[in-house]
């Protein structure tokens, strides 16, 4: 990415479709860039919209009753609630059929005309509505559509044609020579291989006897601008070009363009010729990106199984939403969209690893101290490890950005949450407290507040409500906790905020519950429900809310791609359960058959790996050694211990 300046586009989406998670998702990505530019100190713009013209848009428009713009001027709303909803922070938003981009788009018409860059001609082909693109003869697969497999229409009449063709080997040179400019490789491979074939010119034209709504030709008046062309110019129309000189100048090239992996050739192919036939250079870097599919399909209105993200954003939060999105998808490759890896993730990372570390810490310094963070006394090597934990994960998440391997960088700021959450189970703080070890305790609770302050600032351009809720609970006011950019340079100042009491950042989902005493066999997807209380530092009333029984193992099987899970079959006084246990490393399964454990009886079932868990066993462990609770001696399962 260049230094210092970050500018970054969407597709403009069109403005009559109902806004689905795919659209949702460039746009969140797009978003979180930005939001880490930002918070890196680069001057960055942020682009999106919608492209209004074309016979997609007349059609429906026509349907309604309605006269196109009026249509579009109430459709673009759905757009633009969302990404409020969603917490976008474009700089601009671009409509097609505003004044200074119709402008800007016939100027260059002109231009191109007046140059010979565009002729007129007849034309001879065949016609995709759905994708508003013409194609030839040999491009069709089975007759229809190459790209999406619909009925084409055969046409024939005179056209004005851009002069594509003649920069087929100067584009496959500069795809050769600019190794960042198609991202994945794949992509640039894929178009290489496009280019292989002769490169035809690019009608640019409609005639307005058969689509009217479109911007018309300077030099042409019965005819229209095609969607497409008018459409990519949005990228320099909505940073100035031929209108502000120094805006221009500040912002083109474009430092990244999003898009889906289904638009890469008017993106790869139309849009650089556009540039070079212009004189204008070209966007450092476009990206494509995969589909989000359910059930192994894209995700289309046409084939009716779009995710609403309304109803997610529902269930969990915006945040907790945007942060799916992010680290579920490896960018370039295809995601699956379900509800059940959504919840699964959504319990994981963010209500056990990061909710529960943040209430833990939250509890431990109120209880220690009132409420101020104590000042870090002598630190031992074991905070000096967590803290290159942290520091180690804010250069992984800098390098993902370079890289475009966000799901990466975010899952490194997760595993510095883990190490902090095992570090407090190291050091004990609770032990140091009723040990009378206040200097100590209080470098356990500094490092530990110290490691949250900078996992919110490093997570902040994922989930900017949340972050700024736990910079609330670590002490900060809105805007104060500071930039990624400040971390490496600015001491903390943390020792000494004031903590506040809080309530779980991410309640978690509760999975709704089956009968944990009925049949143990893996159930089908659930519905999420209400709450579960979050899992704290207890009091020894606390303690005894835990039911805690024997139970026998009748069967273990290791779960597949889990090195450290067994799923276990168990009897707890006549009722079978399944449990799921991180006891591999330590056990056969084998070697549990018959044997009779403690379990939590009474804890929230859960599933794990896509395997239901109706309660937990418990185990001693020291460091890598882990044994199982068991009883001395012969007695029933389902008696309880306590
Ligand atoms: N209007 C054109 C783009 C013109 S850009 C100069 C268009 N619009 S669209 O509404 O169909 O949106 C396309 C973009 O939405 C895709 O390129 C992609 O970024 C996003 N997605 C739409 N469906 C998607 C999925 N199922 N999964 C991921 N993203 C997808 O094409």
């Amino acid at each position: 990415m260049d230094t210092g300046k970050f500018y970054v586009t969407t597709p403009i989406y069109y403005v009559n479709d109902r806004p689905h998670i795919g659209h949702a998702y460039t746009t969140i990505l797009a978003d979180v860039l930005a939001r880490f530019h930002r918070s890196l100190g680069d001057n960055t713009f942020f682009l999106t919209g919608t492209d209004e013209h074309g016979q997609k848009v007349e059609k429906a428009a026509a349907k309604n009753n309605m006269d196109p713009q009026v249509h579009c001027d109430e459709t673009v709303v759905r757009f633009q609630e969302l990404w409020k909803k969603l917490g976008i922070t474009n700089d601009k938003f671009i409509r097609t059929t505003q004044d200074f981009h119709k402008k800007v788009v016939q100027t260059i018409l002109q231009e191109l005309y007046d140059r010979g860059e565009i002729y007129r001609a007849e034309y001879t082909g065949w016609y995709c509505v759905g994708d508003e693109r013409f194609f030839t003869e040999k491009d069709l697969v089975d007759g229809k559509c190459p790209e999406c497999g619909r009925e084409v229409t055969a046409i024939q009449e005179s056209n004005y044609f851009f002069k594509m063709g003649q920069y087929r080997d100067w584009l496959v040179d500069y795809i050769k020579t600019h190794p960042d400019f198609i991202l994945p490789e794949f992509r640039a491979n894929e178009t290489l291989g496009f280019l292989r074939q002769e490169l035809g010119d690019l009608c640019i034209s409609r005639p307005k006897s058969r689509l009217a709504w479109g911007i018309e030709l300077p030099f042409d008046k019965d005819y229209v601008c095609y969607v497409w062309f008018d459409a990519l110019i949005n990228y320099i129309s909505g940073v100035g070009y031929l209108q502000d000189a120094d805006n221009f100048a500040k912002w083109w090239p474009a430092s990244c363009q999003l898009i889906g992996k289904d638009i890469l050739t008017t993106h790869s192919v139309y849009w650089p010729t556009m540039l070079k036939a212009m004189g204008l250079p070209m966007p450092k870097t476009i990206f494509a990106h995969g589909w989000w599919l359910t059930g192994n399909t894209k995700m289309s209105k046409s084939l009716g199984n779009v995710v609403d993200p309304m109803a997610m954003i529902e269930r969990a939060g915006v945040d907790a939403f945007r942060y799916f999105l992010l680290s579920e998808m490896t960018l370039g490759n295809d995601a699956n969209f379900s509800e059940e890896t959504f919840i699964s993730r959504y319990n994981s990372d963010l209500a056990n690893d990061l909710g529960n570390f943040v209430s833990r810490v939250n509890k431990l310094v109120l209880r220690a101290t009132n409420g101020p963070v104590p000042a870090p006394g002598k630190l031992e090597p074991e905070d000096e490890e967590l803290l290159a934990t942290v520091r180690d994960a804010a250069e992984k998440m800098a390098a993902s950005l370079s890289n475009m391997k966000l799901d990466s960088g975010i899952a490194s700021v997760l595993g510095a949450v883990r190490a902090g959450n095992r570090y407090m189970e190291k050091c004990a703080p609770w032990v140091l407290a009723k040990e009378g070890k206040t200097e100590r305790l209080h470098t356990v609770l500094y490092c530990s507040a110290e490691l949250l302050r900078q996992v919110a600032v490093l997570l902040e351009p994922v989930m900017p409500e949340k972050m700024a809720q736990l910079g609330r609970i670590l002490g900060y006011a809105q805007g104060e906790l500071g930039a990624i950019s400040d971390l490496a340079k600015k001491e903390s100042d943390l020792a000494g905020r004031i903590m506040t009491e809080t309530d779980p950042l991410f309640p978690r989902i509760l999975v709704e519950e089956k009968a944990c005493e009925a049949a143990p066999a893996p159930k089908k997807e659930k519905q999420a429900k209400k709450e579960e209380k979050p899992v704290n530092l207890i009091t020894i009333d606390d303690f005894f809310k835990a039911e805690l029984k024997t139970a026998k193992i009748l069967a273990a099987e290791a779960v597949p791609e889990a090195d450290k899970l067994l799923k276990l079959q168990i009897d707890v006084g006549g009722v079978p359960r399944q449990i799921v246990a991180g006891i591999a490393k330590s056990y056969t399964p084998e070697s549990l058959i018959g044997r009779t454990i403690v379990i939590v009886a009474n804890l929230q079932p859960a599933r794990i790996r896509g395997i239901d868990s109706c309660g937990m066993l418990l185990a001693a462990k020291a460091g890598k050694e882990l044994k199982l609770v068991t009883v001395d001696g012969e007695i029933a399962s389902g008696a309880s211990v306590g």
